[in-house]
């Protein structure tokens, strides 16, 4: 290309934005902040959602217009580490041209038949996630918190279908501080009083114990009328509780002996975020039912889906469960493409050494700031001595271009995109330590 059709483009991306030259030269730096690309302002952005959206989440202030691979960028072109992953939902990386290509393709073609009709994709999904993951059937439904409710369904049905629980006495056993969503099933089995709280009457059948028990979950399922056990193999919410090694491998082993389904919730933990394809392989073993969300699309529309035995999966007939977007055409090319995104760019395998690497990084602060730094794979997180407020932190990570949640007052999470590099998370480490050290 020539200079003179260059200095043309830039001349005419400057007007069409509104940038003066200076912050040409400094886009998409800080400096760069003063004007919006387009549209509107930060703070504009924020003022419309208040004023026309329900207050029911508490976002951290920054308005993203657009995301590529590791990165995102707001309104006024400035650039940032996502070290959120949008809770694990893009680990294949924002706006990943092959789950772009597939979504296009297909909705060209054919979006949504219902399941009142065959299609010619939901079987090719179906059998593609079955034998990847070694299960019998599957179930697809849309967000994470229905895979729950289809989970909790299935096992109270095999509870009274095959274990033989008299009529609506089947209990379901969760632990503290899980969490699975919204729904009223999910706020029942919850501990967290914000989650639960003015939200009665709730759903009987289901009772908690302490994560990370065996010996209470021992007990638990001795109980003949327990028909499952539902647990994250690491809380994600609760912010990244990994278990004592030996927890799945005892799930595993109490379930099988009194015949109780193991449902293991991978919606967050799944699909490469934690350094295996599944968290419950870092102890090889296999729940009977499996949760999968989130990253099943790779952050580009909601696909979840309930894995199983035909023992299981068979207790529901026809007209006894469904949505109407479950099992789209749309959906399963989209789901697809992100399974085969995160197997051939083994983003597992990626996950895991960069999550070494991070960690190691991280435990360079000293303790009395940052007491502990916890993960496997690209699912992390710290606790920052409680004199240091963890939003300040995360506000003033954002200044310094990277994006992150804090949580219960004291942790933030680091979970950025798997596709990220070694010189990455360098960088993005470098910017976290010296954000920290700097209050
Ligand atoms: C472990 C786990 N299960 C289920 C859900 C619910 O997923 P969704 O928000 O898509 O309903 C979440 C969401 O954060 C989760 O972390």
């Amino acid at each position: 290309m020539s200079l003179l059709l260059k200095a043309r483009q830039v001349v005419g991306w400057v007007a069409r934005r509104g940038l003066t030259t200076n912050e040409v030269k400094s886009y998409p730096s800080p400096q760069a902040r003063t004007k919006p690309l387009e549209g509107l302002t930060t703070q504009q952005v924020i003022d419309r959602e208040a004023t026309y959206g329900a207050h029911n989440y508490k976002p951290l202030p920054v308005a993203i217009c657009r995301a590529e691979g590791v990165y995102m960028w707001d309104v006024e072109g400035k650039r940032y580490y996502d070290f959120l992953s949008a809770y694990s939902a893009v680990n294949q990386g924002h706006c990943h041209p092959r789950i772009l290509q597939a979504l296009h393709n297909q909705a060209s073609t054919l979006t949504l038949t219902s399941r009142a009709f065959y299609n010619n994709v939901l079987g090719e999904f179906e059998e593609y996630i079955t034998s990847l993951l070694g299960y019998d059937k599957v179930l697809p439904m849309n967000t994470g918190v229905e895979g729950g409710e289809t989970a909790c369904k299935l096992s109270r049905k095999w509870g009274y279908q095959v274990k033989g629980i008299p009529k609506d006495q089947a209990k379901i056993i969760f632990v503290q501080n899980n969490f699975w969503g919204r729904t009223l099933a999910a706020v029942s089995s919850s501990s967290d009083p914000e989650a639960y709280g003015e939200y009665g009457p709730y759903l009987p059948g289901f009772s908690l114990i302490p994560y990370d028990d065996l010996p209470a979950l021992e007990a638990a399922v001795s109980d003949p009328t327990v028909a499952a056990f539902m647990v994250e193999p690491i809380q994600g919410e609760a912010g990244v509780v990994v278990p004592a090694d030996g927890y799945l491998k005892g799930i595993r082993e109490l379930c099988s002996r009194h015949n109780v389904l193991w449902i293991a919730d991978e919606v967050q933990t799944g699909l490469a975020r934690t350094g295996r394809r599944l968290a419950v392989d870092h102890e090889n073993v296999k729940p009977d039912i499996l949760i999968l969300g989130k990253a099943l699309s790779g952050g580009v529309y909601p696909v979840s889906a309930v894995l199983a035995s035909d023992e299981v999966m068979m207790c529901i007939k026809p007209g006894q469960h469904g949505s109407t977007y479950g099992g789209n055409p749309l959906g399963c090319k989209v789901g697809l493409a992100a399974l085969q995104v995160m197997e051939e760019e083994k983003l597992a395998e990626n996950a895991e050494k960069m999550g070494i690497l991070l960690r190691s990084e991280l435990s360079k602060l000293p303790k009395d700031v940052v007491s502990v730094v916890r993960g496997r794979g690209l699912l992390n997180a710290i606790v920052i001595n409680k004199k240091f407020d963890a939003w300040q932190v995360c506000l003033r990570l954002r200044d310094n271009g990277l994006l992150a949640k804090p949580t219960h007052g004291d942790i933030i999470r680091f979970a950025p995109p798997l596709c990220i590099t070694k010189e990455q998370i360098e960088e993005c480490s470098d910017i976290i330590k010296r954000t920290i050290l700097s209050f």
